[in-house]
């Protein structure tokens, strides 16, 4: 079984993906998974400060060839791992082929060593966040009710629909007021995406709003206890539990495990 690859995406920036990355990653640790997280927000990397750790190379060092993937690779608590991106990779779209080879060949070097591949990417519509999307097995969108973050889920997912398939395309309600209102959220932009695209977005669950949930930030306190009494907990575990069965994983991409995800690098 390859490693599986999650990518969390999201229209506006905000919205709540790096601490659903977070949470994710803890829960699956949990389950004895080996998660990697690779922290494809370029600009603003920031998954190591949940995690109070300093990072000293990332992908720009792997580049530049002054350091190996591995070298990049953070333990940043039991069963989860960070490779960091760094602001020096801002059009890994527009790598040089050495470059992408350099990538691909450091990636798959990892293949086997972890369950699950999560990554963290930055917000909006680059030519970068749909080049992963295009890669990953399991796409995720998180969104907010407000405003701003319908209209903008709504455009990242038009504008991914023009050029992939949408098998396996999430969209995922976050600080919602009670599970009923995060199906309800889910169904107003699926109608939208039914009727526009012509395409059904899938569901998975929903995130409420909830302090202890967004507490992984604060470095002071055990990661493990902060989740396991917070209210979004038992609908991560919900939304891992899904994670955990899905089909895309067993798809001929999601067989491919590691290479799929370089695939979209390369072609
Ligand atoms: N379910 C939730 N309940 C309460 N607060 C939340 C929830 N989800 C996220 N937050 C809070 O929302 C803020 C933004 O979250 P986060 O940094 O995860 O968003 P992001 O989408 O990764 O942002 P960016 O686009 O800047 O990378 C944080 O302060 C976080 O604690
Ligand atoms: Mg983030």
């Amino acid at each position: 079984m390859g490693t599986r690859v999650v990518g969390i995406a999201s229209g506006k920036g905000g919205v709540g993906k790096t601490t659903l990355i977070v949470n994710l990653a803890l829960q699956l640790a949990e389950l004895r998974k080996k998660v990697l997280i690779f922290d494809a927000d370029l600009g603003m990397a920031n998954v190591h400060l949940a995690f109070s750790k300093r990072i000293s190379n990332n992908l720009s060092d792997v580049i530049d060839g002054t350091v190996s993937l591995e070298e990049t690779i953070v333990g940043l608590s039991e069963g989860i791992d960070l490779i960091p991106g760094g602001s020096g990779v801002a059009n890994i779209a527009d790598l040089d082929e050495i470059s992408v080879s350099s990538i691909v060949r450091a990636f798959s070097a990892l293949e086997g060593q972890y369950d699950y591949l999560l990554v963290d990417m930055s917000a909006g519509i680059s030519t970068q966040v749909l080049t992963f999307l295009s890669c990953v097995h399991l796409k995720i969108v998180v969104g907010t009710n407000e405003l701003g973050s319908i209209s903008d889920a709504y455009s990242l997912i038009k504008v991914h629909s023009k050029h992939q398939n949408m098998e396996g395309l999430v969209y995922l309600p976050n600080r919602v007021s009670s599970s009923k209102a995060g199906k309800k959220l889910f169904e107003s932009i699926n109608y939208v995406t039914t009727k526009f695209l012509k395409k059904d977005l899938e569901y998975i669950g929903s995130i409420s709003e909830d302090a202890l949930y967004s507490r992984v930030w604060n470095s002071s306190e055990p990661k493990r206890v902060i989740t396991s009494s917070s209210n979004a907990y038992s609908e991560l575990t919900a939304v891992v539990s899904k994670i955990e069965k899905h089909s895309a994983f067993n798809s001929e991409e999601g067989s491919k495990g590691l290479s799929f995800f370089l695939d979209g690098f390369t072609s």
